[in-house]
């Protein structure tokens, strides 16, 4: 239904009275379910509502039976929503289902049971399902695992171990055919080959993947064709093992921090974070807080987006300070917006170069061994290998070497070397005439943004007399609902350690 404009402001004021009074119905509904305790196990024929007056930030529906992990309706940043498991107590979401296309926690959604897992979204779209399995039983195991049952097979129909999200915990073995581990801002990927392990960005969709980190198992053979691809799995012990598959032969370790306390009783969770580091985390019940024990990049100028597209990162001091590429009217990140196409489509109205050039000097990228090369080369012919090219965005050359690194993705963060001969070469997309409409867009989020203090400030002025309102119109409100108002009101609600979907790149910020 459409409101008219004089509801506006008593929806507002409902939709924060109906936020506080929902959390109560919410403990009432759950213990309705519950009977004589928490949920443990789903059957076929099993279905679980998520309401769009819901404030809680997560709806459990399943437990682990050591209480320790839940499996339920997990709302992501501000209006989201996606099926997760979740630490309960850190509320640290351990496995996410991230459907393709998300679902709106300000509307009504459904998890059903029969045969298979499905979430369906307000409009009866599939949002996300278990594909090709039949199972009879759902469980969430003392590990966290969330698996989906045959009566007759031990070996589960369906895991969530099997299909990780950006977090790897205890025992959960992360192999050759498992996907990618994936950041929350889907920005990053973990990927295992047959003898190594690597960090990857994401570009374009996933179709331009270039590697700035790899690692290879000591003792795997990368030349010997007969021997099994290796699988990783973190170990309570306080290291993540690379074994061979089949006879399990432990070929290398990353051994945490923790390695040599012997640490007994602590879970541990491997998660691939937004900055695009591996970090290794703890937890013990007397300490109640993640402590990492373990990074794979340990420097913030090595990491590859710590300055943003086109930024310079100077190292210094265990930190780093952020500088730009090109004369921005900012000097700290973004320096540029993130690019998403590469330069050689676009020569329908062929109005010249579709790229400026910026020439520096004292720069070089960090993870330039896994950039493509050429040697031999002065810094020209260097610049030429790259500017003829249209999917190159750059290229550092090194005098003192005659070495040349070819940037064949978006440029992000560039690192200082304060050395004369090590020069990059760098282009910068033209503005196209969108710009006016980008600046339209800026405007119109000035006008939400007044508008919803507007709405708030009168959802607080008016939350007494909303009060009483609301307790007569409760029957009319129930049948009506006002979709979008409560997403509007509560998108910085308590649940702020949950990772939303944004970057965190600018803790490095100095
Ligand atoms: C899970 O943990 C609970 C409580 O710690 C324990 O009673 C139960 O036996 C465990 N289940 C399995 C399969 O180990
Ligand atoms: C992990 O791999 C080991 C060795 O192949 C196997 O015994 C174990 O069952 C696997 N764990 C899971 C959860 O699949
Ligand atoms: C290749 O790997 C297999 C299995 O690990 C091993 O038995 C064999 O000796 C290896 N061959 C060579 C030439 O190293
Ligand atoms: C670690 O624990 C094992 C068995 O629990 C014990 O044998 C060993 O001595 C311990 N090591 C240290 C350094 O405490
Ligand atoms: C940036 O601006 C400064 C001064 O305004 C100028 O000296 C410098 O050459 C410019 N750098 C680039 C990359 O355009
Ligand atoms: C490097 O290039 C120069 C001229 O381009 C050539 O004369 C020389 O032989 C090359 N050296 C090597 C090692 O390829
Ligand atoms: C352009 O660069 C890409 C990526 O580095 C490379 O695969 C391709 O061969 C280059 N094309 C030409 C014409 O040099």
């Amino acid at each position: 239904m459409r409101l008219a404009k004089g509801d506006l402001a008593i929806a507002g004021v409902l939709a924060v009275v109906c936020v506080c009074v929902a959390s109560a119905v919410m403990v009432v509904v759950v213990d309705g379910a519950n009977g004589d305790g928490p949920v443990t196990q789903l059957s076929n024929g099993f279905t679980a509502k998520h309401s769009p007056d819901a404030s809680a930030p997560f709806e459990p529906v399943l437990y682990a039976t050591n209480g320790a992990f839940a499996f339920g309706f997990l709302r992501v940043g501000a209006a989201s929503l996606d099926l997760a498991v979740v630490h309960l107590a850190s509320s640290f979401p351990l496995w996410r289902a991230t459907p393709a296309r998300v679902g709106d926690w300000s509307r009504a959604a459904t998890l059903t049971f029969d045969g298979s897992l499905v979430l369906t979204g307000a409009d009866d779209g599939v949002l996300w399902q278990t594909l090709n399995i039949v199972g009879d039983t759902v469980a969430l195991l003392n590990s966290s695992n969330l698996v989906v049952r045959r009566f007759v097979k031990t070996r589960p129909a369906w895991q969530s171990f099997d299909n990780p999200s950006d977090t790897l915990v205890l025992d959960q073995n992360f192999t050759v055919s498992s996907p990618p581990l994936i950041s929350a801002n889907r920005r990053f990927a973990l990927r295992l080959a047959k003898t190594y392990m690597s960090l990857h960005m994401e570009f374009y969709g996933g179709r331009t993947t270039p590697m700035y980190w790899q690692h290879t198992a000591l003792e795997a053979q990368p030349e010997n064709a007969t021997q099994p691809p290796v699988y990783g799995r973190l170990d309570g012990r306080g290291f993540f093992g690379l074994y061979l598959q089949g006879g399990g032969e432990k070929v290398d370790v990353l051994s945490f921090d923790t390695f040599v306390q012997n640490l007994t009783g602590a879970f541990r969770r491997m998660t691939l974070e937004d900055d695009g580091n591996l970090r290794a985390y703890y937890w013990t019940d007397d300490v109640k807080v993640w402590t990492s024990d373990y990074k794979t990049i340990s420097a913030p100028c090595e990491l590859p987006t710590t300055c943003g597209a086109y930024g310079l990162c100077v190292p210094g001091g265990g930190g780093a300070k952020c500088q730009c590429l090109t004369n921005s009217t900012s000097t700290s990140p973004p320096c540029s917006p993130e690019e998403t196409t590469d330069l050689c489509g676009g020569g329908d109205n062929n109005v010249g170069q579709v790229f400026d050039e910026v020439r520096l000097k004292r720069v070089s990228v960090a993870y330039k061994e896994r950039l493509p090369f050429e040697t031999n080369t002065t810094a020209e012919q260097c610049e030429q290998a790259c500017a003829g090219n249209c999917s190159c965005w750059g290229a550092v050359h090194n005098g003192a070497s005659g070495y040349c690194y070819l940037i064949d993705f978006p440029v992000e963060t560039m690192v200082y070397e304060a050395d004369e001969q090590k020069v990059g070469y760098f282009k910068v997309r033209r503005p196209q005439s969108s710009t006016r409409s980008s600046g339209m867009s800026r405007g119109a989020k000035a006008v939400t943004a007044v508008l919803s203090l507007i709405l708030a400030s009168l959802a607080v002025a008016g939350a007494y007399i909303g009060y009483r309102l609301w307790q007569r119109r409760r029957q009319r409100r129930r049948r009506a609902g006002y979709p979008g108002m409560e997403q509007e009101l509560t998108s910085s609600g308590p649940y702020k350690d949950l990772k939303s979907m944004g970057s965190s790149n600018d803790s490095f910020k100095s």
